[in-house]
């Protein structure tokens, strides 16, 4: 063999059949080959299983997919390149032309914009009610015939709890499929629900480092395999790299998650006890319009807190900047703590009605708690809320 057959062809290192990594290793690669032909066309048939293109499958994205879906209480998963990336070609593949969704208000902003901007260049009709709306739901499910609904709880940011039995059965009752992006609560809440369909963006809590990008789809197995084929074919896959990365994350999800929410329900009676602040949202408190309902459906409340503050748009602004631990941009779920002020909010695509509705007011502040000292958080929280009081009233 020639030098430059022997570096395209290098040496095999097998380990011997006792023994094994402790970790999976990452398959950072695009092609598997079968030791012949048939194999390989039986494989092609779908008559054996193994892996042969990475955008189909990938032993390191396939062992997270394994991990999520006995996580969430489902049959099978699918990842995908990036959270938003799990909720479009969710969409996508479930929906055809002159199907309707039912939506929500009170829904991450660049899901609104898929259904409403793109599903409708389709031909995919929507309604768009808030997720309080029981009646309107059930009026609009018995008028309408509906492909699926799609909602999220708690939302963002206000921490809204939707009624999952009241609309799961509503929408099984209707024909309806139900699609849950259960990012908010993470994997291990909401799987006793009859939720055909869950989506995560495994960008916030799966691996926390907030380092990476993920999405999954989570559903029994006779839904996922029509989405397996319209995926491949789209092609969104996960990169090994960034699956072995979030599966290392979860290795530390639970005490990530119960360690944060705890730390989130300080800073939310912390904030609930504040003059400056006008109202606080966490699903945790006693006083949160819905603190029954999400007792009943969650096992913790989740790390997102937000508060409306007294001095409006500016305040929130100040307020937000005058918190030193916490950074100043989207997302959440890592261990660090994040903050988004009310000049970053999104919305601009809703009426003045609908943004009423939503809950989000001009001085609403989104917090994200992380892993930082508890003592340290409430620390800034304080200095933050003082230096508002002071400089902008
Ligand atoms: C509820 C929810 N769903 C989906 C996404 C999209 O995830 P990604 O940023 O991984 O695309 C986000 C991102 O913030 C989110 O908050």
């Amino acid at each position: 063999m020639k030098k430059p057959t022997l570096v395209n062809h290098p040496p095999k290192v097998e380990l011997p059949p006792d023994n094994h990594p402790v970790g999976a290793p990452i398959y950072q690669n695009v092609k598997f080959e079968f030791d012949d032909l048939e194999q390989t066309t039986r494989f092609l048939r779908g008559e054996r299983a193994g892996f042969f293109y990475m955008r189909t499958s990938n032993p390191t994205s396939r062992q997270l997919e394994l991990t999520l879906a006995a996580l969430q209480g489902r049959d099978d998963c699918l990842t995908t390149g990036t959270g938003i990336g799990a909720v479009g070609h969710t969409l996508l593949a479930l929906t055809k032309q002159g199907d309707h969704v039912l939506c929500f208000i009170e829904t991450y902003n660049p899901t609104r914009y898929i259904i409403r901007r793109l599903l409708s260049r389709f031909g995919v009709t929507h309604t768009m009610l808030s997720i309080e709306d029981l009646a309107g739901i059930e009026r609009t499910l018995a008028e309408t015939p509906t492909r699926l609904v799609f909602f999220e709880s708690p939302t963002n940011p206000v921490t809204k709890i939707a009624d999952i039995t009241a609309i799961t059965h509503l929408a099984k009752t209707h024909g309806a499929l139900s699609v849950m992006d259960n990012t908010f609560a993470g994997f291990h809440q909401h799987g006793d629900y009859e939720i055909d369909v869950f989506v995560h963006s495994l960008t916030k809590y799966a691996s926390g480092a907030g380092d990476v990008m993920g999405g999954a789809v989570i559903a029994r197995a006779d839904l996922m395999r029509p989405l397996r084929t319209d995926f491949g074919a789209l092609g969104v896959a996960l990169d090994p790299h960034a699956a072995f990365l979030i599966q290392r994350g979860l290795k530390t999800y639970f005490v990530r998650y119960s360690a944060q929410c705890a730390r989130a329900m300080r800073i939310a009676q912390l904030l609930a006890s504040h003059p400056a602040v006008a109202r606080v949202h966490y699903p945790g408190l006693p006083d949160h319009p819905q603190h029954a309902l999400a007792a009943l459906q969650m096992r913790e409340f989740g790390t997102i807190v937000s508060a409306d503050l007294k001095g409006g748009f500016a305040a929130g602004g100040c307020f937000a900047e005058s918190l030193e631990l916490f950074a100043l941009t989207s997302s959440l779920g890592s261990t660090e703590s994040l903050v988004v002020a009310p000049q970053m909010m999104g919305g601009r695509d809703l009426t003045p009605e609908q943004l009423r509705v939503s809950g989000v007011t001009e001085g609403t502040v989104r917090l994200s708690i992380g892993l930082e000292d508890e003592g340290d958080l409430v620390a800034d929280v304080v200095q933050a809320l003082d230096a508002t009081r002071t400089r902008c009233g």
